[in-house]
């Protein structure tokens, strides 16, 4: 099948923010395919064609894109949603964790990127949203693998927006705050628990679960997403809800000792 509607890939769509989204986009006029690793376990939404997808896999990535253009006969936009969160102190966080971190969140992108860069490239026009967090700006203790992934997704998408736009595709950054979705149930627990950090952990545990609970609702992420998606001007970089907004611009006026200070106290990390 062609379409001249426009088509949209989102990885994730499963739950939380990447099921918001697709069904955003299918308002704005999209016809959305939306994955999950088994989407027989999803409840069927409103006008998204579901797919399975794991983005880990090399082979799973290649037949969900070669599905997606056999199906509709292009691929406008993808939004690489899909990603894990990793708790605990960088120290009780094994190497083999943090490679399953940015197996997922890092090199799941640079996987369905590389599918789906082909098809954008032959209509001359596409956009690629990469979904980071204000954690890839502001690293949070108690978070490093985490951090560290959404900072390589912000470096990556900048490079990567600079080569594509020559062949008139873009590739975007969407950096929600505090969301209220499962991420934080569903994120990875420290795999080498240490005293020494235990008594800390708990407290930074309990300061993300208050965060997450008064966090943004997804909508609001998926509101930015479409704008990304849809803008006829594009920017680099959307901040999704007020105080992602407010931390953007807070971490490139304020001087990094008062940020540092901040972030200690918001931590209740002692100094
Ligand atoms: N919630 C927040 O506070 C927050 C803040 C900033 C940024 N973010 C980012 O927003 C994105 C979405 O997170 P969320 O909050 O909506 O969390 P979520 O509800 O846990 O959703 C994560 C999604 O990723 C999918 N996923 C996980 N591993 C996958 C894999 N290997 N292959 C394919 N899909 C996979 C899950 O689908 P299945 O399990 O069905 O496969 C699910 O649909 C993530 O990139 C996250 O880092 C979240």
């Amino acid at each position: 099948m062609t379409t001249d509607r426009p088509v949209a890939l989102v990885t994730g769509a499963s739950s939380g923010i990447g099921k918001e989204t697709a069904l955003a986009l299918v308002a704005a006029g999209f016809h959305v395919v939306g994955t999950g690793r088994d989407t027989s376990r999803v409840t069927p939404l409103g006008g998204v064609t579901l797919l399975d997808l794991d983005v880990v896999s090399d082979a799973s990535v290649a037949a969900a894109v070669r599905e997606t253009s056999e199906r509709f006969g292009r691929i406008d936009v993808l939004v690489n949603n899909a990603g894990v969160g990793s708790m605990g102190a960088a120290e009780e966080t094994s190497v083999a964790q943090t490679q399953a971190v940015f197996d997922t969140n890092v090199f799941g992108v640079m996987r369905m990127v590389n599918e789906v860069l082909p098809h954008m490239r032959a209509q001359r026009s596409g956009r690629i949203i990469n979904i980071s967090s204000v954690l890839g700006f502001l690293p949070q203790p108690y978070m490093a693998a985490y951090a560290a992934s959404k900072h390589a997704i912000e470096g990556y998408t900048e490079s990567l927006d600079h080569e594509v736009r020559d062949h008139g595709v873009r590739a975007l950054i969407v950096e929600p705050a505090y969301t209220r979705t499962g991420f934080e149930a569903n994120s990875a627990k420290p795999e080498i628990p240490l005293h020494a950090y235990a008594k800390q952990r708990q407290t930074v545990d309990r300061v993300m679960a208050e965060a997450v609970r008064g966090g943004d609702a997804p909508a609001v992420v998926a509101k930015a997403i479409v704008a990304a998606a849809t803008d006829p001007k594009p920017k680099p970089r959307y901040t999704a809800g007020p105080l992602a907004g407010r931390a953007r611009v807070l971490r490139r006026l304020a001087p990094a000792g008062v940020f540092d200070r901040q972030i200690r106290k918001m931590n209740r990390l002692a100094g």
